[in-house]
Formats: C-alpha cells, sequence, structure tokens
C-alpha cells in the first residue's frame, strides 16, 4: 500500500551521548523501532530508514524490519529522501516520510493521513500540528482559501511567519512519482545551505499539483527527542500507554506510574502487578499470576497462577501454580516447573527443577536436573565450580535433602534418596539410600573451657 522512509541519519548532539540519537530506548524498544513498527503496522510493504552519523552501530538494531539507505553526509532532510530514491522509483502507491526521532506517532494516525492524502488526491500531503510554542518548527504558510502554500523554517522565516503557529511535524504522505520529480529539483539555496524536504511542497504546487496538510489531534504524537528530558518526557508517556493496553485487556495494575512495561511483553487476563515492578524484554506472564512490589522479570515465560514477590527473574520459564519469592534470583537457563516453591533467599542458575518440588529458603542450586517433591532444606548449596570447571549434578524424585547440604558436582542423587543434614555429598547416592556424610558428635564431659562452668 505504501512504502515508509524513516530519516535517522542526524547524530543527535544534545543527546550528549556516544550512541546515536536514534538508538536511545523508550520502554525498551530504540527510538528509530518504533517509527519504523509503526508505519509497518499501519499497512506498509517496506519500511526504509536512512541512516548515517555511526550508521554501523543503528544498521544491525533495524535490519531485520527495515531497508537500509545510507547518508554518508548530512546535507538535509531534502537529501537523506534522495538517498532513498530507488525505494521512491520502485514503490506502488505512496511514500510516507518520518522522522527516526519521534517515536510516540501511532500506526493508526499514519493510516489516517494515508487515507485523507489519498481521498483529497494529493500529490503531498504534510502532517502539522497546531503548537502554544511553535519555536524551532517549520512553520505552514496557508494562503486566504486555507489551502498550503509552502513550509517556510524558522531561520528562514520572516516576523510575520514566526507568528504562524500551525507546525510541520517532519512527517508527509507524497505521491511517489511526484516526489521522484520534486526531488530533482531540490536546490540548497536557503540560510543553512541544505537540501530541504519542505521545499518539495511549493514545487509541487508550482506545477499545478494539489498539496495539503493533515492536522494531527494529539501533539504527544508528534514529540521530537532532542535531549534526554524529552526522551524521559517521552518514555513517561510510551509507558501509561502501554500500561492502559494491559488494563483495557484486563490486567490490573495498582500503581501504574511506577509499573515499567516493555513493548514487546504479553501478560494474561485477572494478573495483578503491584508497586516498583519492571517487566521486560521477551516476557510473557500468564493469567490470574500476582507480580507482587519490587520484582524485575525480563526475557522469561511465566505460566498462570504464579506468584512473584521481590524477586528478580532472568531469561528462564517458570511453571504454573510455582511461587518465587520474597527475595529470589532466578537466573538465566532455569526451567522451573508446576507448583514449585523458590522461596526466600534461594538463587537459581541454569536448573531444572521438576513439578512440586520445595526450595524453601536460603539456597544456591546452579546446573543441575532436579526431580519432582523434592525438599530442600535450608542452606543447600551445589558446590558446581572447582574454580576451573563447571559441573553438573542430578537429583532424583522424591529426595528428602537436609539442611546445610553441600552438593560437590557432578554427583548422582537417586530417587527417594534422603540426605542427614550437614552433608557434604561427593559420591552418587543410590536410589532410596540413606546418606550421612559429616563427621560423628564428640561430647567432651565436664568442660572447663565455658566461663560458666568453672
Ligand atoms: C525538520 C523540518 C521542519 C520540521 C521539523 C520537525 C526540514 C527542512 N525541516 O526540521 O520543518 O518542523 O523537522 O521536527 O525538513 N536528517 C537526516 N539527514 C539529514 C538531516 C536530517 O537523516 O541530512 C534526519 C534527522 O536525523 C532527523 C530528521 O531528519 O531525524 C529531521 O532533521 P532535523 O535536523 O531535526 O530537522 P529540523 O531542522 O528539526
Ligand atoms: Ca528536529
Amino acid at each position: 500500500m505504501f512504502t515508509s522512509i524513516i530519516l535517522a541519519a542526524g547524530m543527535g548532539t544534545r543527546m550528549k551521548s556516544e550512541m546515536p540519537k536514534v538508538i536511545h530506548k523508550v520502554c525498551g524498544k530504540e527510538l528509530v523501532r518504533w517509527v519504523i513498527d509503526a508505519s509497518l503496522e499501519a499497512g506498509a510493504d517496506e519500511a526504509v530508514a536512512v541512516i548515517g552519523h555511526k550508521a554501523d552501530m543503528v544498521r544491525p538494531l533495524i535490519e531485520d524490519s527495515a531497508r537500509i539507505a545510507v547518508q554518508a553526509e548530512q546535507l538535509g532532510t531534502g537529501h537523506a529522501v534522495m538517498q532513498a530514491g530507488e525505494y521512491i522509483r520502485s514503490a506502488n502507491g505512496c511514500i510516507v516520510v518520518l522522522n527516526g526521532d519521534i517515536p510516540l506517532i501511532k500506526a493508526e494516525t499514519i493510516k489516517k493521513a494515508v487515507e485523507y492524502h489519498t481521498a483529497l488526491g494529493n500529490s503531498a500531503t504534510v502532517i502539522t500540528a497546531e503548537l502554544e510554542d511553535a519555536s524551532g518548527y517549520g512553520r505552514i504558510v496557508r494562503g486566504s482559501e486555507g489551502e498550503v502554500l509552502r513550509i517556510v523554517e524558522q531561520k528562514d522565516a520572516s516576523e510575520e511567519e514566526k507568528k504562524i503557529r500551525e507546525i510541520n511535524s517532519g512527517m508527509y504522505v507524497f505521491d511517489s512519482d511526484a516526489l521522484a520529480g520534486a526531488l530533482e529539483k531540490l536546490a540548497p539555496n536557503n540560510a543553512q545551505g541544505e537540501y530541504y524536504l519542505t521545499d518539495t511542497l511549493e514545487i509541487l504546487r508550482g506545477e499545478g499539483k494539489r498539496i495539503g496538510g493533515y492536522a494531527i489531534e494529539d501533539n504527544d504524537e508528534i514529540r521530537g527527542i532532542n535531549n534526554r528530558v524529552q526522551l524521559s518526557e517521552a518514555e513517561a508517556i510510551m509507558q501509561k500507554r502501554i500500561n492502559e493496553r494491559h488494563m483495557l485487556s484486563g490486567v490490573t495494575i495498582i500503581n501504574p506510574s511506577s509499573v515499567f512495561i516493555g513493548a514487546e511483553v504479553e501478560i494474561g487476563t485477572d494478573t495483578v502487578i503491584a508497586s516498583n515492578v519492571t517487566l521486560a524484554g521477551n516476557t510473557k506472564i500468564g493469567s490470574g499470576c500476582t507480580v507482587e512490589m519490587g520484582c524485575r522479570i525480563e526475557d522469561s515465560v511465566i505460566g498462570d497462577n504464579v506468584s512473584v514477590l521481590n524477586s528478580v527473574i532472568l531469561g528462564s520459564e517458570i511453571g504454573e501454580g510455582t511461587s518465587v519469592g520474597p527475595f529470589a534470583y532466578v537466573r538465566p537457563g532455569c526451567a522451573v516447573g508446576r507448583n514449585v516453591k523458590i522461596g526466600d533467599f534461594v538463587e537459581i542458575k541454569n536448573v531444572r527443577i521438576d513439578d512440586g518440588t520445595k526450595i524453601s529458603h536460603l539456597t544456591y542450586l546452579g546446573d543441575a536436573d532436579i526431580g519432582r517433591n523434592v525438599n530442600f532444606g535450608c542452606g543447600t548449596v551445589t558446590c558446581n565450580y572447582d574454580g576451573k570447571d563447571k559441573f553438573r549434578s542430578v537429583i532424583g524424585d522424591n529426595v528428602f535433602v537436609g539442611c546445610n547440604t553441600n552438593l560437590v558436582s557432578p554427583v548422582n542423587v537417586g530417587d527417594g534418596a534422603y540426605i542427614a543434614a550437614g552433608s557434604t555429598i561427593t559420591d552418587d547416592i543410590p536410589d532410596k539410600n540413606l546418606a550421612i556424610a559429616r563427621a560423628r558428635q564428640v561430647n567432651k564431659n565436664d568442660w572447663k573451657g565455658n566461663k560458666y562452668n568453672a
């Protein structure tokens, strides 16, 4: 239906950053990706990103979703669009030009602008907004009948033109042939010596073609990001949008302004999210879960009816009905079954844990396969590292692990085995065996070492 061209070659000096502006993130997603995705969601057949400043940093982050055109030297917005020339010539339909630093633009708005443009048979339509303070923006100069005549940049504007409050958002819809023709006629004769994309409108009008303005309803959508204050403002607006989307689809969020949910996160109905929670990356949360205060869950899949309190879960899967925390740390590579208990001050890493197992307190389990209905006493430790290599242990079903047990990996604990408290297990334990691996207790009679016994 249309091709989108996203201008993202500028450097964004005011970010004061080693990174190009467009790869700074809002709600966990790069600015330029928000724009690319909005255009694809609006129905673009193809998105073309024009990159330049530190292109090597930008390219790998977007090349899965956009074609890349490179603008080696930034000679203006018109020049940037010229770099996507081959895509403009091969496009069937219109071209939507967007700015890579305006992440709040909605798919719906792009779609409406394209419909408006098409319905009026325009050659070019600029997306405009009314602002209280229009300074810095290009102004929309309209004629006596309200028709768009041209866009004048702040630096080139007369005193009279500077009073205009209708501004150019930097986003446009063009007929592809009209745009290709107008770009050939662009010249850098203006205050900044740049090729202005905005000049194409006047060129087209001079050829007797229809140009128009599509006024946006929500000014937040055209907020450009130039510094980190604006970045945080965009973050807050996007965060609100994301949280409201989840709330409207059945998720309770108790204190939304303290809840950060990444763009890609999915959450099931009747899940309740309390304060100070971050859900990031590629995370899926099931239905009926409670994510209590102070959790960070990243790149993880959480089943239905799971409860998590004050815990960190990274790169792992947690099965239905399991509870995690308070103060648990689930590190990457864990696959936890159903109705498992990962209690307080428990750290697990790269372990498989089968259904019904309980790890209630103060325990570290790393690199292990653990069966079902195992009970870990307080203070169990897998000694999985000998200073040089990591080893994996296997613990069968229905095992009872006494408090303060060390499992020196690699070690196999058979089904139904029972480990006496305080054991340091270095040898495999056969099924249904009791293992005791600790020094026998000695009692010395009438001990004077205690000052109270003198
Ligand atoms: C541009 C518009 C202005 C509009 C404003 C909205 C022109 C001449 N002016 O001004 O009317 O109100 O956007 O924000 O178009 N870019 C490149 N290569 C370049 C120059 C820019 O890729 O050579 C990219 C930038 O990275 C940015 C976008 O184009 O994403 C806009 O460029 P910027 O320099 O911010 O344009 P403005 O001067 O703000
Ligand atoms: Ca700008």
